[in-house]
Formats: C-alpha cells, structure tokens, sequence
C-alpha cells in the first residue's frame, strides 16, 4: 500500500472504528457475517441522518414558497422504468476473470492501471494489458453490460409479467406525479417536487465505507422550470446548494464542484455540476444538479400517453417544462460530516497550563497532555445536544436537582442524562459523540442555583444559572 493510500485507511478505521464503539454506524446483518454493500445507523447514527433529511427539508421545502414535497413508493409500474431510461441503459461494463472467477467495473479496472476503457460501435472495449488485480491473470471477458436495478416479483406469480424493480432513483416518482401536484398543489413554474426517501442500486464494487452502497437515501428536488431559462436556474441551484453545505458543517475549503464538459453531459442535459467533499479517500460527489431539459417529463408522456404539459397564463401557451434537479445523497452526506468532525487533539491535563495541540495517529502526547478525541459537528447536526452531569451520583440532592435541569433541558433539544464514571471521564465519552455542550450540577448549584457549562470545543467552562444557561444555549443551538 502506498503512503497515501495508508493515510486514507488509517483515518477510515479510526472514523469507522469510532463509529462501531460509539453507536453511529454497524455492519447490516452483523451477527451473520455482514452483507456487502449493506450498512446499519445506530442510535446516534439515525440522529444524525435525521438531522440532515431535516436541514435538508426545512431549507429546500419549508422554508420556501415555490417547492412542495411528495412521498411515492418504492416500488411503481415497470413501464416508469422503460420511460426513464433506467431498463434500457442503467448498466456499468463489467468484466470477469475467467482465471480467479473475480468480477470488476470495467472502467475502475482500466483506471487503477493507468488507462482508460474504450469505446466501440457496440459498447466498450478493454484496452491491451489489462490484467485482473486480483490473480494477475490476463484472461478476461469482454465488458458487458450488468443492470444495476434490483429485480423482485410483485403478486404470487414470479413470471415475466410480474417483474417490478426496487428504485435506483426517487426522481421519477416525482415525475410520474407531476401532473397531479400541478393539479392539486396551486403552484406555477417555476416551481419544485421535493423527496427524501431509499433507493438501490445493485452496484459491482461498494466500498469506501458507506460511500457506495447498495441502499442508500436520496434527497431529490426536481425543479420545474420555463423553457430557455434552465441556464440561470441552473446557476442559482448551484449557488444555494454550495451555501447549504456551508450551514451544515462543512467549510468552504473541503467542497470542490466539478463541472461537465459537453461530451461528459448526457445527450439532453444542458449543463451538470456535481457538489464534491474532499474524503480521506479523494474529492468525491456529494450531490449532482443537473440541468435535463424536457427529457423526463417527455418521456413519461410519451410512454404514458398522458400529456405532461403545462399551461402558461401569461403567454398563453402549454409547453412541456424543463427541469433543474439537485440530486443528494444522504448517507454520503452523513459520512463527509462524520469526517469532517472526527479530530484527535492533545489536552492538557487538570492543573496543567497550556493550550490544545493537534495529535497526529500513533503519536504520543506530550508531558501534562492526554488524547482526545471528539467529533466536531456543527451543532445543527449534532445527535446530541446537551448532557446533563450530577456531580455524584450517590447524593440524592445533587441527582434530584439535576433532573430538574435535565427535564427542562430535554423539552428544548436531544440531551443525554450521566451520571455514571469521573466527570473528566464522562466530558470524554461526549466528546467522542459530539455533544456541543456539557452541564455539570454540583454543590454550589444546590446553593445558588448555579452550573457549570463546559463547551465541547474550547473545553471551557463558565457558571450560569437556569434562566443564563438557557439564553446561551438558545443562542448557540439555534
Ligand atoms: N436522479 C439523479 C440521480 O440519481 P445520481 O448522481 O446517480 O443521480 C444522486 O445520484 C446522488 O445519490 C449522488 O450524488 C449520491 O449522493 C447518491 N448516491 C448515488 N449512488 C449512491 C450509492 N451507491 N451509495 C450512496 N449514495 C449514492
């Protein structure tokens, strides 16, 4: 393994690693050996994508007039899936070793070797030398195409008539219900058709922890737009989309867009910018906005027989919309946010002056400093928002009152009751969740109402009482 690649791999584990202990991240199907491509979120883990779908949710839907949101299933009509394309061309060129029996994508095989897959009239085409990188063995299939849509049979018959398909995208429940939102919703283009909601991709090569899965969540807008002005609506999505990562943790400099060129586009979309955070692994998309024309909308139509056209009052013609579609991914999303938090950082000890020092892996601290580590999410996203710490636990008074301040604490944000284990150990297991803020009830407290609220990441720590403790936390928890 190269230098880098074992950089990658460390910071990985260490995040993974984190994840298992701490309850945000399990293997599925654990106890049976686990299931590749298949990942569970524990209970802090659910936390966490509950508080993306939420951001994601309140900023694009709630908080705007021009889009609405719909929930369709899972699994719809077969004939959706001819329409979109998703039959027909959903595939990625595989290829065998007839050697070690070892399947690749065909594409990330040339890659790692330097070249890149060919194009044929008919499809694609290895170029020479490849070899598996598995064996070594230089006898491989040609690349053939390999739907990536889950089959499964839907009714008692499992014959070609009853053939459905788990979704590999939400967005074309929303086109397929385009025209009765239109009908029931009282907006006018421009306007959005919002969802969150699983898809499944049978993918060749998940890896990267949970970045290629096979279930995973999506959070689609597509936006309906009047034809010829998909190129500033285009734009404008960019921009927000950019701002909206900002506001969810993570900073300016860790996000990259990458922008089509004109042959990298499909044949009907105008313009694609994909959203990319820079990984341990590599800047990789986060989400992709898509400028696609009247593709979609035309495609249903046709297939549908049903007109996907909308009337414009002001010019007093119909048109088939266009549409501009910001595609997330909510498990991707969750995982730059876990990586941009994870940081392990030298302490100084109690008693001992000085100041935090960053902690590289493996390093030892200095004299007086101990290791920490602590998960760094801006507080909208963190799980968990407060703790609450009786000092002891074994004196009824001091529990009793801190379960007044928990009780209260608890009716405004997540928090987490502790009493168990030292207060330097207890502020340390918050840390390693991200927990933005720590209230300890001690003897003081039963004397004048005082405690003591220990910030995550300064560490420091301030004495307020209950109407002072709630106007800040109010203030940085938003
Ligand atoms: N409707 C457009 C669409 O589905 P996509 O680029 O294939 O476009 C959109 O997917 C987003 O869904 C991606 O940017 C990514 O965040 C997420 N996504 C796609 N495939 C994924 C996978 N195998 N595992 C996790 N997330 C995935």
């Amino acid at each position: 393994m190269s230098a880098k690649k074992d950089k990658e791999q460390v910071a990985l584990d260490a995040l993974s690693s984190l994840c298992k202990r701490r309850g945000f991240i399990f293997q599925s199907s654990e106890i049976y050996g686990g299931i590749n491509g298949f990942w569970d979120y524990g209970p802090l883990g659910c936390e966490l994508k509950r508080n993306i779908r939420d951001a994601w949710w309140r900023d694009v839907v709630q908080a705007r007039e021009d889009v609405v949101g719909l929930d369709a299933s899972i699994i719809m009509h077969p004939r959706v899936w001819e329409a979109s394309g998703h039959v027909g061309g959903f595939a990625d060129p595989m290829v065998d070793c007839r050697a070690c029996k070892k399947r690749f994508k065909a594409d990330a095989l040339c890659e790692e070797q330097g070249a890149k897959l060919e194009r044929t009239e008919n499809g694609f085409a290895l170029p020479d030398g490849i070899k598996c990188t598995a064996c070594g063995s230089d006898d491989l299939t040609e690349p053939r195409a390999f739907n990536l849509m889950f089959k499964t049979y839907v009714g008692p018959v499992e014959d070609d008539s009853a053939v459905a398909y788990l979704r590999p995208e939400t967005a074309q429940g929303i086109f397929a219900q385009f025209a009765n939102v239109l009908a029931t919703s009282r907006q006018k283009v421009p306007f959005g058709i919002a969802q969150v909601g699983k898809a499944f991709r049978n993918e060749i090569n998940p890896r990267n922890y949970t970045f290629r899965s096979r279930e995973f969540e999506q959070m689609e807008l597509e936006f309906f737009v009047k034809p010829g002005t998909d190129g500033e609506w285009h734009e404008y999505w960019v921009t927000e989309r950019m701002k909206w990562y900002e506001s969810i943790g993570l900073p300016k400099q860790t996000l990259e867009r990458y922008v089509y060129t004109e042959d990298e586009l499909a044949h009907y979309a105008s313009a694609c910018v994909d959203v990319m955070y820079r990984f341990p692994f590599g800047a990789q998309e986060l989400e992709g906005i898509a400028a696609r024309g009247d593709f979609d909308l035309s495609r249903h139509q046709e297939y549908s027989h049903k007109s996907m056209e909308y009337f414009d009052a002001e010019s007093n013609k119909k048109y088939v919309p266009h549409v501009v579609e910001p595609s997330a991914g909510v498990d991707r999303i969750a995982l730059a946010i876990l990586c941009e938090a994870y940081c392990e950082e030298f302490v100084p000890r109690a008693g001992v002056e000085g100041g935090v020092r960053s902690a590289e892996p493996g390093a030892q601290p200095p004299d007086g400093y101990e290791r920490r580590t602590v998960m760094k999410f801006a507080p909208r996203m963190a799980p968990v928002k407060v703790a609450v710490f009786p000092l002891l636990k074994n004196k009824p008074p001091l529990v009793e009152k801190a379960r007044e301040f928990f009780v209260r604490l608890q009716g405004c944000w997540p928090t987490f009751w502790d009493a168990v284990g030292a207060i330097g150990r207890r502020y340390r297991r918050q840390d390693e969740i991200g927990t933005p803020f720590g209230v300890t009830i001690d003897f003081q407290t039963l004397e004048d109402g005082t405690v003591t609220l220990r910030s995550r990441d300064t560490m420091e720590q301030v004495r307020l009482d209950m109407d002072g403790l709630l106007e800040r936390l109010h203030a940085e928890l938003q």
